[in-house]
């Protein structure tokens, strides 16, 4: 995807690696909406990358035909959508308190699967009306799903689920989208320092880095922005989900 005056949509884009990606992209030219249910945050990204803040819910169907339909007025179409929007809720099947309650696995669900389904759907119907560009391609959608997809632990029932939606959904997406010269790409995340983590005590994220083999340290948003924009950029890379977590493999404690 030839990325230069382009109009991208980023999900998440107020916070993170959403945020990281927001500004990688327009580093490189684009045009960026940065959507994202935090109006504050948003309109501070917005700002420094000239993008458009729109607040938008991804899980809602008209919150997100209402934000698609504002980012285009102001940037045209998109070609490029990065869904970054997402939220990790850790709790245990059998609580203190009995079973989990099913409003909150249903929530995690809704976020982080359906809310990046819903924002997919939308935007690709938009590119597949564009007119395709030199290398044939009409758009690219980057999902962000995570390590949790295959390696969750104890307590992210939910939000393995979810992240393992994501990853299921990438190939047959792609292989439908084809026939448009739409790609569809997933990155899967290790443990990057963002507000998530940033919060928690010095020590836990020592101990958390202590379980990466190389480099032993958290991830840098702007790492997860340049596998982004790579993905965007290079034309062959298609329906593939990439783990980008310094080989981060955790056993179960
Ligand atoms: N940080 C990590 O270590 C890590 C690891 C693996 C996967 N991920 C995934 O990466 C993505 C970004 O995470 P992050 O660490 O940058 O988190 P973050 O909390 O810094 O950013 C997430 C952003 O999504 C927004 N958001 C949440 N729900 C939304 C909704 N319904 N509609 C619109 N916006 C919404 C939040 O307001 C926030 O700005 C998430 O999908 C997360 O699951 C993160």
């Amino acid at each position: 995807m030839l990325l230069k005056d382009q109009a991208a949509i980023v999900t998440g884009g107020a916070s993170g690696l959403g945020a990281a990606t927001a500004r990688k992209l327009a580093a490189q030219g684009a045009k960026v909406a940065v959507f994202d249910l935090n109006a504050k945050l948003a309109e501070e990204v917005a700002a420094e990358i000239k993008g458009t803040a729109v607040v938008c819910d991804v899980s809602d169907a008209a919150s997100a035909e209402a934000g698609i339909v504002q980012a285009a007025k102001a940037h045209g179409p998109a070609r490029v959508l990065v869904n970054c929007a997402g939220i990790g809720v850790a709790k245990r099947v059998i609580g203190r308190e009995g079973p989990m309650a099913l409003s909150d696995f249903d929530k995690v669900i809704k976020v982080n699967l359906i809310g990046s389904f819903n924002m997919l759907r939308l935007a690709t119907a938009e590119m597949s009306k564009r007119e395709p560009q030199a290398t044939g391609e009409r758009g690219v959608v980057v999902n962000t799903a995570s390590v949790a997809a295959y390696d969750g632990q104890i307590g992210q029932a939910a939000y393995s689920a979810s992240k393992g939606g994501i990853v299921a959904m990438t190939l047959p997406i792609a292989r439908e989208l084809a026939q448009f010269g739409i790609r569809v790409l997933t990155i899967a995340p290790g443990l990057f320092l963002t507000p998530l983590l940033a919060n928690l005590p010095q020590e836990a994220q020592d101990s958390l880095a202590a379980a990466i083999p190389f480099p032993r340290r958290l991830g840098d948003a702007s790492e997860f922005a340049a596998l982004a924009l790579h993905m965007v950029e290079n034309p062959y890379l298609n329906g593939e989900v990439v783990r980008l977590d310094a080989a981060l493999r955790m056993a179960p404690k």
